[in-house]
């Protein structure tokens, strides 16, 4: 699977959510979230990322490794809902996430 990492918290650019064929790149209030199982690697997101938070699993940053279960976690509760449109956007964050101090400010 694919991984974003921090730099998409707060900015939330939402380039990649255009890229993906299988619409598996979920919004949350602070970051969106690749879901893991939903991915099929195609990769098409990682380039159009203008802050380059979209990383291959195994190409992860050491500082936001992380975030690899952050992304995973985040589907805990919502479970493989098939597609990001059937969710729109959510309310709420990883706690991870929800607990970082304002970015990019
Ligand atoms: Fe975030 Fe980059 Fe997508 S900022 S919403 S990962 S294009
Ligand atoms: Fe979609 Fe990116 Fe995976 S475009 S299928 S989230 S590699």
């Amino acid at each position: 699977t694919y991984v974003i990492a921090q730099p998409c918290v707060d900015v939330k650019d939402r380039a990649c959510v255009e890229e993906c064929p299988v619409d598996c790149i979920y919004e949350g209030e602070r970051s969106l979230y690749i879901h893991p199982d939903e991915c099929v690697d195609c990769g098409a997101c990682e380039p159009v990322c203008p802050v380059e938070a979209i990383y291959y699993e195994d190409d992860v940053p050491e500082e936001w490794e992380t975030y690899t279960s952050v992304n995973a976690d985040f589907f805990d509760d919502l479970g493989s809902p098939g597609g990001a449109a059937r969710t729109g956007a959510l309310d709420y964050d990883h706690q991870y996430i929800a607990d970082l101090p304002p970015q990019n400010q």
